[in-house]
């Protein structure tokens, strides 16, 4: 039921007290032609009913603050309520970005020292903190490619590989800067393989632009022919795009820069822990080393210009800095060791029941392949996963990276204990059981939530996102 089912006419939950200023009319400044015709059909409730009607959603929610939510790629760990707390002081809650930059003093300085610990992170020469999310960033990074192939004049430069396992959102921002996308196959141990490469990088020839690429890419797995792949694409006149969604998988223990990167970007709803998803403001931070930083937002007379009014998400950054601050250089080691470290005890636990198409170890990732259960038992990944949301765990990404045929992507990021960790095992296993007795209980599930299966391609095909009254 939506809030306007629930409307009662003339309900009301604040009776303002009559106002002494003059009335004016609106119409008189906005033109009569410009007023609604007939009133907005607004809900009308008392305030107790709104409170319950938007408790009672709430509580139909998951969110990582209900419980485990390992979904690879989109690392929601959890975000340590503190840095909410530091958000929320009233000298960076009520600045306005307008205000003379003496009475900003404070904001400015954290924006800057963020700028300085995220180059240090990253190995990168400069940072813009404007773009507002990760495919924000990798428009703007690509941007700076482009700009840069612009002032040498080698305009032709319009080619950029991405390998096949890459997020989706690559090949589109690629293709949004103005770049033509080649798609690189990866090997069959998931990794880019510098034979296919090189051919690529010469069937491009003088059109070649760069690469982009992740690491550890989205299968979960080190990238450790990097240095080799970095001679390929500089060799060619290329440069190297660092998409750094998977940052929290090496921090403090190695870094774009000195992987030979020129460009990054980074979610910082990923790695820094700020608050994620939901369609609220993101932050994806641009890095460049000395070559690229010219060419940044706010990087002089070579800058692609402004992407973002005033400073970004300024509250998103700050939880950030304070992150970065609370943990210090060794918690941020730290904390992707225990990343790689969970991701790998989930992964030596589930591999012996659920097939996994690699066998090297993980990084803070790994991809599952229920190709074969589904074989033996018509169970699917989709199944496994709804059958997850009944046992009250927030299932892993299915089906992406598209490379793996019915793919399970689980990352349990390092704030999970092992008793959770344990308790995500005990119910694969079991899900794993109930398909070999009694598949079609999974064919139904959830059967434990408000709502049950969905069908999602008519979700996304044919979304209705507004209510009819
Ligand atoms: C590997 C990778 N790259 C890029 C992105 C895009 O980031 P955003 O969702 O902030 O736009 C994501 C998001 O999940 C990702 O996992």
């Amino acid at each position: 039921m939506t809030v306007f089912d629930k409307s009662i006419a003339g309900r009301r939950g604040f009776v303002p007290e009559p106002c002494d200023v003059p009335d004016v009319s609106l119409a008189s400044i906005v033109g009569e032609e410009n007023m609604r015709k007939t009133p907005a059909a607004l809900p009308e409730l008392g305030e107790v009913d709104v409170v319950r009607h938007y408790t009672a959603l709430a509580k139909k929610n998951f969110g990582v603050d209900t419980g485990f939510y390992p979904l690879g790629s989109c690392t929601m760990k959890y975000n340590p309520k503190i840095h909410e707390q530091l958000a929320a002081l009233p000298g960076f809650l009520t600045a306005h970005p307008f205000a003379p930059d003496e009475m900003n003093k404070g904001c400015l300085r954290l924006m800057a020292e963020l700028r300085e610990m995220l180059s240090a992170i990253c190995g990168m020469e400069a940072f813009s903190l404007q773009p507002a999310a990760g495919a924000h960033g990798e428009l703007t990074g690509l941007m700076c490619i482009a700009a840069y192939f612009e002032k040498l004049g080698q305009t032709r430069r319009k080619i950029i590989l991405i390998p096949d396992s890459a997020h989706g959102t690559n090949p589109a921002s690629a293709a949004q800067a103005g770049f033509t996308v080649r798609s690189v196959p990866s090997g069959s141990d998931g990794l880019v393989d510098p034979a296919t490469l090189k051919k690529a990088v010469e069937a491009a020839g003088d059109d070649l632009a760069g690469l982009m690429l992740t690491n550890p890419n989205t299968l979960g797995l080190f990238e450790r022919h990097i240095m080799e792949i970095a001679e390929i694409i500089h060799g060619a006149g290329g440069l190297l795009y660092y998409d750094g969604a998977n940052l929290n998988a090496i921090m403090g223990i190695t870094s774009p820069g000195a992987m030979g990167f020129d460009v990054v970007h980074l979610n910082l709803h990923k790695t820094f822990a700020a608050p994620h998803g939901g369609g609220g403001p993101g932050a994806g931070p641009v890095g460049a080393n000395k070559t690229l930083a010219p060419f940044l937002p706010g990087g002089g007379q070579d800058s692609i210009g402004r992407v973002r009014a005033y400073h970004g998400s300024f509250g998103v950054l700050v939880r950030a800095y304070c992150y970065i601050r609370s943990l210090g250089a060794d918690g941020l080691r730290e904390a992707s060791g225990n990343a790689v470290l969970n991701a790998n005890w989930l992964l030596s636990r589930l591999r012996g029941t659920i097939d996994a198409p690699y066998s090297e170890p993980c990084m803070h990732e790994f991809v599952l392949s229920a190709a074969a259960l589904k074989e033996e038992t018509s169970v699917s990944a989709m199944d496994i996963a709804k059958g997850l949301i009944d046992k009250g765990f927030h299932p892993p990404t299915v089906y992406f990276p598209t490379i793996v045929p019915e793919s399970m992507m689980i990352e349990p990021t390092e704030t999970e204990s092992p008793e959770t960790l344990g308790a995500f095992v005990s119910a694969m296993l079991d899900l794993a059981e109930t398909a070999r007795k009694n598949p079609e209980a999974l064919h139904n599930a959830p059967v434990t939530t408000p709502v049950g299966r969905l069908d999602a391609t008519a979700a996304a095909r044919k979304p209705v996102i507004t209510w009819s009254i």
